[in-house]
C-alpha cells in the first residue's frame, strides 16, 4: 500500500478523509490538537480515537508552523516513500480572524510554506491543500463562481491567508515543478463536522432549547457540500497530480440560512430531537468577513474526475442529524 500524508486529520474534513482512505492507503496523520472550545476540542478527540484503531494509521501530533517540520520527517527515512501530501491543517473560520491574525498567520501560512517544503524535501511531487469558497469576497456576478472568477477582493483575513496559499503554491510550482491542487472548498457538512459552522450551531441551539441567531437576516446565501461528496472528490484527485484549482461546491445546494434554519428545525422534529416550542430566531447584522452569497460551480472538477458533489441538502442533513442523536446520545 502506498503512504499518504494527511495533515488537519483530527479535523472536520481530514478525519473523514482518513477514513475513507485507510482502506486503500497508509496513513499518516499529523495535527497539533489545538484547544479551541470544549465541544470542538472533544470532537478531535473521538475523531482521533477511531484513527487509532486502525493498524495502519500512524499520529503525529505536530504544529506545523514549527520550523523543524523538516528534522520530524528525515529524508534518509521517508525520501520518495509518501505518494501525496493532503494539507487540511488550518485555522478555519471567518469571523475574528482579524483580530486572531496571528494564528491565522501561523496555521495557513507558515505551516503550508513548511508543508510545501516539506514535499520538495521529500522528493513528493503532489500536494493536495484546502483552498475556500471564501477567496471570492462578495458575489457581484449572477453565474456561480468558476475557477477564473476575481479573487482580489477577499473580505476576511482568514480569506487572505488563503488566497496567499494560492500565491505561495504556484511559486513552489514555477520554482520546484510540484504540483498543487488547490480546492476551494464551498461549505462543507455533515457527520463529525465543525461545532462552529451554521447548521451545526442551530442543531446545538434547538436541542439545548437556546435562542438561533440569524446573521445577515438569514437572507445571505450559502452553497453547501456534503462530506462524502467532498472526500471522494480527494480520493479522485489523488492521481491526477496536477498544478490546478477546483471548485468543491454542491450542486443545487445553494440556500438562504434562515431556509436552512427551518429544514433543520422541521426534520429534527420529526426526529424527536427537540421541542415543538421553540424561541424566535433573533434577527442580526451580518458578521464582519462574512460574505453575502457563496455559489460555486464544480465543472472543471467534472471534467477532470468525472464526478460532481451532488447529494441533495436534504439528505446530507438528515445524515448529519442522525450522526448527531447517536453521538450525543438523544
Ligand atoms: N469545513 C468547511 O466548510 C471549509 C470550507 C472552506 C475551506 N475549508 C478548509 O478545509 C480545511 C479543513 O477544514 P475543517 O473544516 O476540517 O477544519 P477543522 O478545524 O475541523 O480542522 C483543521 C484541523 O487542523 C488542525 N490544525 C490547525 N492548525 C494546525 C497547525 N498549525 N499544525 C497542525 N495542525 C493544525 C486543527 O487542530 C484541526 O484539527 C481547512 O484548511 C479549512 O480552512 C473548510
Amino acid at each position: 500500500m502506498d503512504t499518504i500524508i494527511i495533515t488537519g486529520v483530527a479535523g472536520f474534513i481530514g478525519y473523514n478523509l482518513a477514513e475513507r482512505l485507510i482502506h486503500s492507503y497508509n496513513i499518516i496523520g499529523v495535527d497539533n490538537m489545538a484547544y479551541d472550545n470544549p465541544m470542538s476540542y472533544s470532537l478531535k478527540l473521538s475523531r482521533l480515537d477511531n484513527l487509532k484503531k486502525h493498524s495502519n494509521f500512524r499520529f503525529m501530533k505536530y504544529d506545523l508552523s514549527d520550523k523543524y517540520i523538516l528534522d520530524v520527517f528525515p529524508g534518509e527515512y521517508y525520501k520518495n516513500k509518501i505518494k501525496c501530501i493532503i494539507h487540511l491543517a488550518a485555522k478555519a473560520g471567518v469571523t475574528d480572524s482579524l483580530i486572531h491574525s496571528d494564528e491565522y498567520v501561523n496555521s495557513n501560512i507558515i505551516g503550508f510554506t513548511n508543508i510545501l517544503k516539506l514535499a520538495v524535501h521529500l522528493g513528493i511531487d503532489h500536494v493536495i491543500y484546502a483552498s475556500s469558497s471564501s477567496v471570492y469576497g462578495d458575489k457581484f456576478e449572477l453565474t456561480p463562481s468558476s475557477e477564473t472568477s476575481n479573487t482580489d477582493h477577499p473580505k476576511s483575513f482568514y480569506a487572505v491567508t488563503k488566497k496567499c496559499s494560492e500565491l505561495i503554491a504556484d511559486l513552489f510550482n514555477k520554482d520546484y515543478g510540484l504540483n498543487c491542487t488547490g480546492l476551494r472548498f464551498f461549505s462543507v457538512y455533515g457527520p463529525w463536522g465543525r461545532p462552529d459552522m451554521s447548521y451545526f450551531k442551530f442543531v446545538n441551539n434547538l436541542v439545548n432549547s437556546e435562542q438561533v441567531t440569524l446573521y445577515g437576516y438569514g437572507e445571505s446565501v450559502r452553497n453547501f457540500t456534503y462530506i462524502d461528496d467532498v472526500t471522494k472528490s480527494i480520493e479522485l484527485l489523488i492521481d491526477k497530480p496536477k498544478h490546478k484549482i477546483y471548485n468543491v461546491s454542491g450542486l443545487n445546494s445553494s440556500i438562504k440560512i434562515k431556509d436552512l434554519f427551518e429544514l433543520i428545525r422541521i426534520k429534527a422534529l420529526e426526529y424527536n430531537m427537540i421541542k415543538s416550542d421553540i424561541l424566535t430566531p433573533l434577527n442580526c447584522e451580518l458578521r464582519s468577513g462574512d460574505v453575502n452569497e457563496t455559489n460555486g460551480s464544480s465543472e472543471e472538477l467534472f471534467k477532470d474526475i468525472n464526478y460532481l458533489p451532488s447529494t441533495k441538502l436534504g439528505d446530507g442533513i438528515t445524515e448529519f442529524l442522525y450522526w448527531y442523536r447517536n453521538y450525543y446520545c438523544l
